[in-house]
């Protein structure tokens, strides 16, 4: 039996297949949300839907081998029609905390090189200012100690990400600093200032790129447009 939340993200996820058209590539998200979106997808694909699709993590890549999902990668691809990706935080101004699974640095670069970029949620990510989930910031290892206390100076606490008790590293190789701001009023001018400090990578702030947010709720699901 699923829970609430998952019920929220498999409806979520579900929904968002259905705008995947024939010949579409598509930038596949991470996620336990993109999870049922991938399931769908598989089954599209099985009933002869044709598409090709850009994994934004390793997990992803495994799901989408498991569905039968065609691969490809930026090599053959220069641009993808759409992308479907899951989020920690989702602000009125579409503006997204990401990076709760550790992909945010590929997701990225999948959701920003697509025309279009759908998010799926559960209820519980909608939220009126971002900050109360710890942003993710992805930065190099070496001399992450200093990166950190840089980041403390723009009034956050970062706390290195561990995985069953050993340093969590990203699927390029990097750490991830969860930071706890009081709150973010200016997402973009706190990105800004964070891409700014060397040995930042990359931060979870997705500003200004998502298209159309799809929440599960109870059994069906609100569609959101900018
Ligand atoms: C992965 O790094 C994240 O950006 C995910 O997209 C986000 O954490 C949402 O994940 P769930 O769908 O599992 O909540």
């Amino acid at each position: 039996v699923l829970d609430t939340k998952t019920i929220q993200k498999k409806t979520a996820g579900q929904k968002a297949a259905e705008f995947v058209k024939n010949g579409m590539t598509i930038g596949l998200g991470s996620g336990s949300t993109v999870y049922w979106m991938l399931k769908m997808l598989g089954e599209q694909v099985d009933q002869g839907l044709n598409i090709k699709g850009i994994p934004s993590s390793l997990r992803t890549e495994g799901w989408a081998k498991e569905f039968n999902i065609p691969l490809t990668d930026f090599s053959q691809v220069q641009r993808l029609d759409l992308a479907i990706d899951g989020a920690d935080e989702v602000d009125p101004d579409f503006n997204l905390i990401k990076g709760g699974g550790g992909s945010l640095l590929r997701e990225k670069l999948v959701d920003a090189n697509s025309d279009r970029l759908i998010i799926i949620i559960d209820e519980s990510k909608m939220v009126y200012q971002l900050g109360k989930f710890p942003l993710p910031v992805e930065v190099v290892s070496f001399g992450w100690e200093v990166t950190a206390q840089r980041i403390g100076d723009l009034g956050a606490i970062p706390e290195l990400r561990k995985k069953d008790g050993d340093i969590f590293v990203s699927n390029n190789g990097n750490y991830i600093l969860d930071c706890k701001f009081k709150q973010i009023s200016n997402p973009k001018e706190l990105h800004n200032q964070l891409k700014e400090l060397l040995g930042v990578v990359e931060t979870g702030l997705f500003i200004g790129m998502t298209d159309l947010v799809i929440v599960g709720s109870g059994e069906s699901v609100k569609i959101y447009e900018k």
